[in-house]
This record gives C-alpha cells, structure tokens and sequence, in this order.
C-alpha cells in the first residue's frame, strides 16, 4: 500500500502539531456535483451505487478531483446494516429510504441477528480495498457507519421521521427490548467497522444523526452507551498506525463532557455548537470536527470566507480541529463555493499553527 502523502487529518485527530487546519465535508461526494448527478443516473439507483465497487470508489474520488481535501470518505450509507439484517432497503425519490419490513416487537427483535460481514456487507469492503488502491496515498480514506440509536430509529420508524414516535414508544414502554435491539445493532456495527478497519479504513466516524432527539439521561443509555461498547470493540490500528474515531451526535452539544469520556478520538459538533466553550469543556481529551452551518454556502463568496475566519478563531491556536460542516451539504449548493471553502480554511489557518 503506498505511503500516505497527506495525513493532516490524521495528525488533527491525535492533536499532533498541522501545518494548516485540515478540511472534509460531510457528504462531499453527492448530488451537489454534476459528475455525482450523472453517475447516479446510469446507475439507475442509489443502492446500485452502493453495491457496486467501481462506481462507489468513482464518487469517492470526485470531490478530491477538484478540491484540496485533507480526507475522502467511502461512498456508501449507513443503513446497509439494517438491509444486511434483511429489513429490505429501498429509497423513494422525494421521500428518502423505507424499509420492506419493520422491527416493533420482542419477536420482530429476537429474529435479527449480526450480519456475515464479507457475505452480506462484502461490497463496502470491496468499495475501501479499490478506493484505498485508487487513491494512492493522496489522502486518508475514512470508513463509517450509524450509531445502534440511530440505526435503530430507520428500523422501527420504517423510514425518515420527525416525531419518532414508535421508537420512542418502545424505548419507554418495553426497555428490554429496545436495549435488545440496540444490542444486536453494536455487535453488528463494531464488526462491521471492524471489518472496514481490515479492509483499509484508516479513520472512522460514527453518525448518531439522531441521539439529539433524546432527553440527556435518555441519550446517554441508548445511544451513548452503545457507542462506548462499540468503541472498546475495536481494532484501532491499520498499517501499524492509529484508526482514530470521531463521534457525531447531531444536536448533541449540550452533552459534551460525557461523549468525551466514552474513547472517542474527536467529537463532531453541528453549528449549534459554540466551538471555543466546546474546546473549553472537552479540554485535552478529544479533538473536534465541525461546525460551520452548511447554508453559509449559499452566500457570497467573501461571506463564506468571513465565516471560516470566525470558526478558526473560535477553535483558537493549535492541532485538534478538524474543519467540516455542522451535517451535510445540501445538493443545491453551488460547486465553486466549495472551492473558496476548502482554499479559505487552508489559507487563513496557517496562522493559528505557528
Ligand atoms: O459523506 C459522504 O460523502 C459519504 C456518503 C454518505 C451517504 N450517506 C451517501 C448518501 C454518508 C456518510 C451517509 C450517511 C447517512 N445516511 C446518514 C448519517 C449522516 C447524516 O446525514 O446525518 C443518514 C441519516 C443516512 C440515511 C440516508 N441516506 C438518508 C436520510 C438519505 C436520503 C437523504 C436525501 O436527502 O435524499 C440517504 C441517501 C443518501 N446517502 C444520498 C447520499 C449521497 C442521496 C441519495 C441520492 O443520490 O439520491
């Protein structure tokens, strides 16, 4: 495997000394880019972009085509667990993923089981054995997957929701089982980013899209918790160097010292976040990535650039700030303004590492 050439996102992560802040963008690889747009239409659906290893490391590999980013992340989607449990994943233009089949009960629960990683999953691991070829060392290749509480909401919601009302029934109602369930989804999801990690993922991250929907006392039982279990799980090495992980509760801002404590190399925040009073209260233990409000985008240019001035001078001087945006980036966003995004934080935080 050839040499990493550019592992400043590695170095933010362990809070070793950077040249410059380094810069991924969740969803960098998507419907924003009309090279994304056009590949997704051949493919015909969004699973058979998935499923296929060419096409997925093709749409890993664009947004580094034509941005100065410190990291690529696999081209894939968390809730390829719950479609290896049998659930049957399907997406609905307009309406996002539904699922065949639903969990809702103690039974619905003690049918799954952990997926065979390689027979049911093999094809994100073949999607991080040619990416880590094709990249070549231009930069690290981050592996991810949902959190069990979030894996777990799509499961028993059946889809996207905004009350999350049948899940929330079951967590209060019938605690066991939704501990079960959480269960079954951390043993899943620690040997699947396990097997990531053999394959070749050299960070990981782990979405918890939905822990901010919790009560705090609520989220450090089912969501928390599981993604300490998950953690203590796993490999942590590739190629004799560290797999740092970064945890990302949206809307978790307010829990910080707790997700600090649970093993996690950095902590992703949403732009709710007040970076510097994040810094101050998780000290030295994690790194952070974060937090910029994916609509800055939409503005001007040089507002885009005041904007990355302030979330710099916010984090302060120093490694441990891994610049992204607070969640995804929207598909109607303007290419080019990612451009001045990613030249902006490389140009202006040359200062806070000297
Ligand atoms: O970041 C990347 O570039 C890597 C790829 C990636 C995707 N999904 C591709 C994708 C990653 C890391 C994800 C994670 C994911 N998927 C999350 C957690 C992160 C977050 O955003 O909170 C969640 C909750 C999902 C579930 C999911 N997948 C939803 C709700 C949707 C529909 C979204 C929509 O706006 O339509 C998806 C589909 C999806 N996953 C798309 C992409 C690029 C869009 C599908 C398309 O091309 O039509």
């Amino acid at each position: 495997m050839s040499e990493l050439k550019n592992d400043r996102y590695l170095r933010a992560l362990l809070k070793q000394p950077v040249d410059k802040t380094p810069i991924w963008i969740m969803r960098q690889a998507g419907r924003y880019l009309p090279e994304y747009r056009q590949v997704r239409e051949k493919a015909g659906d969004f699973m058979t972009l998935c499923t296929t290893p060419e096409l997925a490391c093709e749409v890993t590999l664009q947004p580094l085509r034509r941005y100065d980013l410190d990291a690529s992340i696999i081209f894939s989607d968390i809730l390829t667990i719950p479609d290896a449990m049998g659930l049957g994943l399907h997406f609905i233009t307009g309406e996002g993923p539904k699922f065949h089949k639903t969990v809702r009960s103690a039974a619905d629960v003690a049918n799954l089981s952990v997926p065979d990683m390689e027979d049911s999953l093999g094809y994100v691991m073949d999607a991080i054995r040619l990416t880590r070829r094709e990249i070549d060392g231009k930069v690290p290749l981050i592996g991810f997957s949902g959190s069990p509480w979030t894996l777990a909401c799509y499961m028993v919601e059946g889809s996207s929701s905004k009350d999350f009302a049948k899940i929330k029934a079951m967590m209060f109602d019938t605690p066991a089982v939704m501990h079960d369930l959480l269960s079954v989804l951390a043993k899943s999801v620690t040997a699947y980013l396990n097997a990531q990690i053999a394959a070749g993922a050299q960070a990981l991250m782990l979405f918890d899209t939905w822990g901010g929907a919790l009560s705090g006392p609520n989220y450090r039982e089912f969501s928390l918790a599981y993604m300490q279990q998950i953690i203590s799980g796993l490999t942590k090495e590739n190629d004799g160097r560290r797999v740092p992980v970064t945890v990302f509760t949206k809307g978790g801002g307010q829990w910080l010292s707790h997700m600090a404590e649970v093993g996690a190399d950095a902590l992703g925040l949403d732009w709710t976040t007040d970076l510097s009073l994040a810094r101050y209260q998780v000290g030295d233990k994690v790194a952070l990535q974060g937090n910029m409000d994916p609509c800055v985008l939409y503005a001007q240019p040089e507002r885009i650039k005041t904007e990355v001035k302030e979330i710099l001078k916010a984090y302060g001087h120093g490694s441990g700030h891994v610049f992204n945006l607070g969640h995804g980036i929207h598909p109607t966003i303007n290419p080019e303004h990612v451009a001045v995004l990613v030249d902006a934080v490389h140009a202006e935080s040359i200062q806070y590492h000297q």
